[in-house]
């Protein structure tokens, strides 16, 4: 199906990747101006990027066919996956989202706006483009100033994506989008740093319980103390089930070197990665290491950067994706990072370095053998 959709898109929109490397995009800081401008372009079926609280969004009018199509070019994304709306005003949900139960009513009262994304039948304003052939819609409201002006500016209902290309990290300022989107899009409205780091939890709202498919900053405590009991789609956890996300099963998140995260007592793991990272320099490998400020200074390798403090899972989630890139930047044959707790926002810590070391999790007494 996959290909099938993408080649049917490809004729109805004229898509042609040549096009690409002759639009100008202008990278601006966000005022009511530049926004006005932004919602001018998105209104005639253009691509602008935009801060949210999560990660930036490569946004364009969700209710246009042929800016979903642009939207897919651009990341270089399989049209399968499908992409969230997002909305300004809670009387916009009834009209891209039918079925709205109780519960979603309540978790929309408690968590929007904010980094909670639910699933929802889709209403016939919204094309199949949009949410990749799916009889069902993601929608979300974000808290973010910048956001929520583009979407009313836009007509109240703007697809967006995360604002990378398929593969790399999501973006957590204006300059990763310009590294990955330049020429792509038309503009990218700066509004700085996002506050959270980490893509929204996702929901789905279809099923009785809602299963949450993607963990986020809104926590399964947090979504249980509101509406009673939710499940966790087994894809999320375990690299042997098919998630129910479409775009949680491709290699996300990803680092251009492969990745090991290690796992064990503070102590071990210095040990472990430092006997391998020996090993690597004998072998002719640049080696990278991901570690918290407790144990920084103990690791011997070419590249030793610093996620956070343990005490602070915030800061960890918000610098995780600009440190696997400043990786790529440095030019890293291999990566090992430290493992976090599983608990509260860990579970999105945990479930993207995952993705991003290709479910490569090793305990330290297994890494370095006797040696260590
Ligand atoms: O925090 C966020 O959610 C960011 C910001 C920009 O809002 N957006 C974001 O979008 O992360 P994206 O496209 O990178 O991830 C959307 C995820 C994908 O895994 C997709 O498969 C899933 O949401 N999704 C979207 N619509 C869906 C649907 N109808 N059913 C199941 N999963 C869906
Ligand atoms: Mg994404």
């Amino acid at each position: 199906m996959e290909q099938s959709v993408q080649w049917l898109f490809a004729r109805q929109s004229g898509y042609d990747e040549r096009q690409y490397d002759m639009i100008k995009t202008r990278c601006v800081k966000a005022d009511e101006q530049t926004i006005r401008e932004a919602g001018k372009i998105l209104q005639e079926g253009g691509l602008v990027a935009f801060p949210t609280e999560t990660v930036y969004g490569l946004g364009a009018n969700a209710l246009d066919e042929a800016a979903a199509v642009r939207t897919y070019g651009a990341k270089g994304r399989p049209s399968d996956n499908p992409l969230i709306v997002h909305i300004a005003d809670i009387e916009s949900l009834p009209v891209v989202a039918r079925h709205i139960s109780e519960e979603a009513m309540k978790l929309a009262d408690r968590f929007w706006p904010g980094p909670l994304t639910m699933i929802f039948q889709k209403s016939d304003v919204v094309p199949y483009g949009t949410t990749g052939g799916l009889d069902t819609v993601a929608v979300r409201m974000p808290e973010h100033q910048v956001a929520l002006e583009l979407i009313r500016a836009a007509g109240g209902f703007v697809s967006a994506p995360s604002a990378n290309t398929s593969g790399r990290p999501s973006p957590t300022c204006s300059g990763h989008v310009m590294d990955d989107l330049d020429g792509r899009i038309e503009m990218v409205l700066d509004g700085g740093d996002v506050s959270i780091g980490v893509e929204s939890t996702i929901v789905d709202m279809t099923v009785l319980p809602p299963a949450i498919l993607r963990p986020g900053a809104i926590t399964k405590e947090m979504l249980e103390q509101t509406i009673g009991r939710v499940t966790v789609d087994p894809g999320i956890v375990r690299s042997d089930v098919h998630p129910k996300a479409p775009g949680m099963k491709y290699r996300h998140y990803a680092p251009k070197a492969p990745m090991v995260i290690v796992s064990g007592e503070p102590g071990d793991v210095v040990r472990a990665v430092n006997c391998q990272a020996e090993r690597d320099r004998k072998a002719g490998r640049r080696t990278g290491v991901i570690a918290s400020s407790e144990t920084a200074s103990s690791y011997q390798a070419d590249i030793v950067l610093v996620i956070g403090t343990r005490g602070d899972e915030a800061a960890i989630a918000r610098h995780l994706y600009g440190l696997l890139r400043q990786m790529d930047a440095e030019d890293v044959q291999a990566i090992y990072s430290e493992s976090f707790s599983g608990e509260g926002l860990g579970t999105a810590i945990m479930n993207r370095l995952g993705k991003a070391a290709g479910h490569q999790i090793v305990e330290a007494v297994d890494l370095c053998g006797e040696e260590i």
